[in-house]
């Protein structure tokens, strides 16, 4: 599409000659920035390096470089015959996810947010669908309790109460579509409230806080060190609503210390607020005893959300939301007024793996896995970059490493990007300047032996700076 090429002239040019030396530098951020943006549509051909190299006066193998770096990090997709396109990104916080099915895959996959897709326990998920579709009365096809399906809240009450020591009715549970739908009809809610602001953790999935400004919210960071979420900090912010992944921090993966959960409760309390708690992985822990929910403490000032996406897949599109009583009503109406409720089938089918024990079963087999992979990852670090600290260790499904201070984590990701590795820098997730650099490495999806060759790559790719 010749017509395109006067606009990457007019794109990229600017960067070249604002370029203080490093020209071909320029043009990858300059590049990258575009796709990023969306100002590079997914699909649009780019010039070819020579034609490229030639209206912004480079040479053709600085401009050829550009286009390897950029394929390599999935901006760009490069296939024989048809040039270079932009690639449909993943939405990934810090590197782009390859096209499934596209030429140009990870050698090593590590960005976290994933649970082992290959353990998904399929014939039991297929059992008990079929089981649910025979039981299913004429009447339940038709359309759903907006707040749910009735056995699957009893079902999760009782899980619930059992695992996360939330107790509440079935009654008060709402299942939604994913924790992303609960968190966006609570955010709907506050914004039908008159409120325009939100607080959330610094760092904290960026994800979420685009889904919170997409509902009218302006997220506020409020840092997060070892003990979780400054609650001082965020008593100055002035909002009166936050977002908290106390059970296992996301992505530093550290737990809302004791002191802190009842300063967190205070706060709401003294400012009538709501702490929404984001519960995506507290059933993953290795090597600490389980806290309680927040929602256990103070089920008045507690949202609690909760998927089946770190523990099933996210495939299934299954979540819940336990808001505060007064709330109940109006997140009901507007989950109705949205989608009429959630698909009945795979909700009752939910019910019955809760019933049989399957979930249980499959998160008892799921935890051995990770924590044997979590162990192989982490002596892997301490064998081939003892320099590098793995922090958050103790559950979840990805650890964070600690790079020497002075490294830019940025760069060092977009390094390993070049060598195949998808390893995400911590200060993507950052939303002011991040405390320490470092990588956020998911290793549920990954057997032993290729997280230690994943590691090995690494501190071979990393020594040649
Ligand atoms: C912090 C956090 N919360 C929630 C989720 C799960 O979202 P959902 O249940 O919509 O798949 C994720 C998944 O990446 C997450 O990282």
């Amino acid at each position: 599409m010749t017509e395109n090429w006067p606009t990457f002239r007019e794109l990229l040019l600017p960067a070249v000659q604002d370029a203080r030396g490093r020209r071909g530098n320029a043009v990858e951020s300059a590049l990258r920035d575009a796709i990023r943006s969306g100002r590079l549509a997914a699909h649009t051909r780019l010039p070819s390096s020579r034609d490229l190299a030639g209206q912004l006066g480079l040479a053709r193998g600085t401009v050829k470089a550009v286009y390897e770096q950029l394929a390599a990090e999935g901006y760009l997709l490069a296939r024989h015959g048809s040039g270079t396109r932009v690639a449909e990104l993943g939405g990934g916080p810090a590197l782009a996810v390859p096209e499934p099915g596209s030429p140009q895959r990870w050698r090593f996959d590590l960005r976290p947010g994933l649970p082992a897709l290959a353990a998904f326990p399929r014939s039991e998920w297929l059992a008990v669908y079929k089981q649910a579709l025979a039981e299913l009365t004429d009447e339940e096809l038709g359309y759903p309790d907006p707040a749910g399906h009735p056995a699957l809240r009893e079902e999760l009450a009782g899980y619930l109460g059992r695992v996360r020591a939330v107790a509440c009715p079935a009654g008060q549970i709402l299942i939604t579509n994913g924790a992303a739908e609960a968190l966006s009809l609570i955010a709907g809610r506050l914004y039908v409230r008159g409120q325009r602001r939100i607080a959330v953790e610094d760092p904290s999935h960026t994800g979420q806080a685009e889904l919170l400004a997409a509902k009218g919210l302006e997220p506020i960071g409020v840092p997060v060190d070892e003990d979780g979420i400054r609650v001082d900090e965020l008593a100055k912010t002035g909002v009166r609503a936050v977002v908290v992944t106390s059970a296992h921090q996301f992505p530093l993966g550290v737990v809302l210390h004791p002191r802190r959960r009842h300063a967190l409760l205070d706060w709401a309390r003294e400012h009538d607020g709501l702490v929404i708690e984001d519960d995506y992985d507290a059933e993953h822990r290795y090597d600490r005893p389980a806290l309680t929910a927040l929602r256990s403490l103070d089920p008045e000032r507690v949202a609690y959300v909760g998927s089946v996406s770190k523990v099933l897949a996210p495939a299934p599109r299954l979540g819940w939301l336990i808001p505060p009583a007064g709330l109940r009503d109006e997140l009901v109406d507007a989950k109705r007024l949205h989608d009429l409720g959630c698909p009945s089938l795979p909700q009752a089918a939910l019910a019955r793996l809760l019933r049989t024990g399957g979930y249980d079963r499959h998160l008892r087999r799921t935890r051995k896995l990770y924590r044997a992979r979590r162990d192989a990852l982490v002596s892997a670090l301490a064998e081939y970059l003892p320099q590098w600290r793995a922090v958050g260790v103790a559950a979840g499904l990805h650890v964070v490493v600690r790079l020497p201070s002075g490294l830019d984590d940025r760069e060092v990701s977009r390094e390993l990007a070049s060598g195949g590795i998808n390893a995400p820098a911590l200060s993507g997730y950052a939303h002011s300047q991040p405390t320490f650099p470092g990588l956020v490495l998911g290793y549920a999806a990954i057997g032993q032996d290729r997280l230690r060759a994943a590691v090995r790559e690494i501190a071979a790719i990393t020594r040649r700076r």
